[in-house]
């Protein structure tokens, strides 16, 4: 039990889009992870997904049904010192510009690419 530096956490990777497991609770993960440029479209069936903004900004992208069952693309741009919520079930991408650190709360078992599996997608993460 000790004090964790975000910080210093972050200095120790050099990866975009990579994340790491900085933290354990109650089944779920803290999650590290640098990113710069586009992620992939993906949806998680059983898990929701908070991302915090530690560095930088990112414009998350989503797909929704409206009331048509058309879909509808949106997006909306999370600042440092801002988090959100992806409920499961919903379509994302996160895309950042210039590099972004986030904090990822989710469950242990979440994929990175969620129904997706491709070059992208991380099985086994490693600790920071
Ligand atoms: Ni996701």
């Amino acid at each position: 039990m000790h004090k964790v530096n975000i910080a210093e956490k972050f200095s120790k990777i050099s990866e975009y889009w990579k994340p790491y497991v900085g933290a354990e609770l109650n089944g779920q993960m803290v999650k590290f992870d640098k990113i710069k440029g586009e992620f992939v479209w993906h949806h998680h069936d059983h898990e929701d997904e908070l991302f915090l903004v530690v560095k930088g900004r990112f414009r998350m992208d989503y797909r929704e049904k409206d009331a048509d069952g058309a879909l509808r693309d949106r997006h909306e741009w999370i600042e440092e010192g801002e988090f959100i919520v992806v409920p499961r079930g919903v379509e994302h991408r996160p895309v950042a510009d210039e590099e972004c650190w986030f904090l990822l709360f989710e469950p242990a078992s979440t994929l990175n690419t969620g129904n997706v599996k491709n070059e992208r997608t991380i099985e086994q993460l490693q600790y920071v």
